[in-house]
């Protein structure tokens, strides 16, 4: 298989498989309890805490450890309208990922007024739009890279527009793609998430700022001091501290090895594909990210493309949601000015630190073939 989702999901990393074994096999102990085993799990995981705080620019205190990128965003939200009670509005841009999108309109349901931040033709928000959320009992949220289309967004201009909001940014796409150092990035949250940087999955980060009143969205026992209850799971908190660690170690030449494959992929759609279109920005992308829809996407079946895709054997995906069996347009495309046609024919392809050359050429040749062919199909 030619595997090109890995905005989706990552391999696990060996060596972070390696650091994990002792904790699943033998080392068993509750990171609450006194007696040796437990005191052995705390340390690990306050070991975690503190690589995973400077390797993001923030203090220990400001990090906790949650069950991943969905949990961490669904925090944020949730506490800031309900249990901390810090805001009485909320404010999304139009292409964040649904673990921020529907546990704000939730929270709509609840009464707390909430807003859509309008997003350009290149995936930005709208800077002068923002600016009018800039008041105090407000939370904002703008995703840092966008996992559909690897638009990055401006986050120290977002930040200067809207000084008196809270900012949030879903960092789950940008942790190990660009430099996220959150206290020169000024948010004031940010989600990351263990398997889109080849840890494990089931786990992932949310910085709070020091000073922040942030109180546990779910409730029981008093584990990170208070603002997230639950055992703590010891193995995939010691994984995910090891893949930040490479994520960050190794981010140079990972992100010059993948930016030359969405390079070359790009170079070799353009010239064997016609009709096509490139919705990943030309400025201002991620290095792992390509968007791509076809001007006759009317004529496309979006299914049939990941379908035939599958079948011959690259994995690709199109951001678009298949609710029962069907699929629906991709809202951050629509958002981006695309109709529903190109919105649900679109591929999402991302590269990982393991692609290679070979496998782009393939991909380039597999994808050509059958749009060619699906065009072929429509047309007689
Ligand atoms: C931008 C973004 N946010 C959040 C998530 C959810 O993260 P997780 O799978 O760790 O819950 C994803 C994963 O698809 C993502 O791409």
């Amino acid at each position: 298989m030619i595997y090109l989702d890995h905005s989706a999901t990552t391999p696990l990393d060996e060596r972070v498989l390696e650091a994990m074994l002792p904790w699943l096999r033998d080392n068993f102990g509750n990171a609450s309890s006194i007696y040796q085993s437990g005191r052995a799990a705390r340390l690990a995981i306050e070991d975690a805490r503190a690589e995973v705080a400077q390797l993001i620019g923030a203090h220990p205190a400001e990090v906790i450890f949650t069950s991943g990128g969905t949990e961490s965003n669904n925090a944020v939200i949730h506490s800031c309208a309900m249990e901390s009670g810090l805001v009485d509005h909320i404010a999304y841009s139009a292409i964040e990922h649904h673990a921020v999108i529907h546990p704000a309109q939730a929270m709509q349901r609840l009464g707390i007024d909430v807003s859509e931040i309008r997003v350009g033709t290149d995936g930005r928000v709208v800077l002068e739009d923002l600016a009018t959320y800039n008041r105090a009992r407000q939370l904002v949220c703008v995703m840092h890279i966008n996992n559909e289309t690897g638009t990055v967004q401006p986050l120290a201009d977002i930040r200067a527009s809207i000084p008196d909001a809270l900012l949030h940014t879903d960092a789950v796409q940008s942790f190990g793609k660009v430099p996220v150092h959150l206290s020169n990035l000024g948010v004031d949250f940010a989600t990351i998430s263990g398997h889109k940087i080849n840890g494990p999955k089931g786990v992932g980060a949310l910085f709070i700022r020091k000073g922040i009143d942030f109180k546990a969205h779910q409730q029981g026992g008093g584990q990170e001091r208070n603002r997230r209850a639950g055992t703590e799971p010891v193995a995939l908190i010691v994984g995910l501290q090891h893949a930040a660690r490479y994520a960050v170690q190794e981010m140079v030449q990972n992100v010059r090895s993948m930016q030359q494959l969405i390079d070359r992929l790009e170079a070799g759609l353009r010239a064997h594909v016609p009709l096509i279109h490139v919705n990943t920005p030309v400025e201002g992308r991620a290095p792992h990210i390509l968007n791509v829809s076809f001007e006759d996407a009317a004529d496309l079946d979006g299914e049939a493309i990941l379908q035939m895709l599958d079948m011959r054997g690259v994995a690709v995906s199109n951001g678009s949601a298949c609710v029962s069996g069907s699929l629906q347009a991709s809202h951050v495309l629509l958002a981006l000015g695309r109709d529903k046609a190109e919105a649900k024919a679109a591929i999402r392809c991302s590269v990982g630190k393991g692609t290679t050359e070979q496998e782009i050429d393939q991909a380039i040749a597999i994808i050509t073939d059958v749009i060619r062919r699906l065009r072929v199909t429509t047309h007689n």
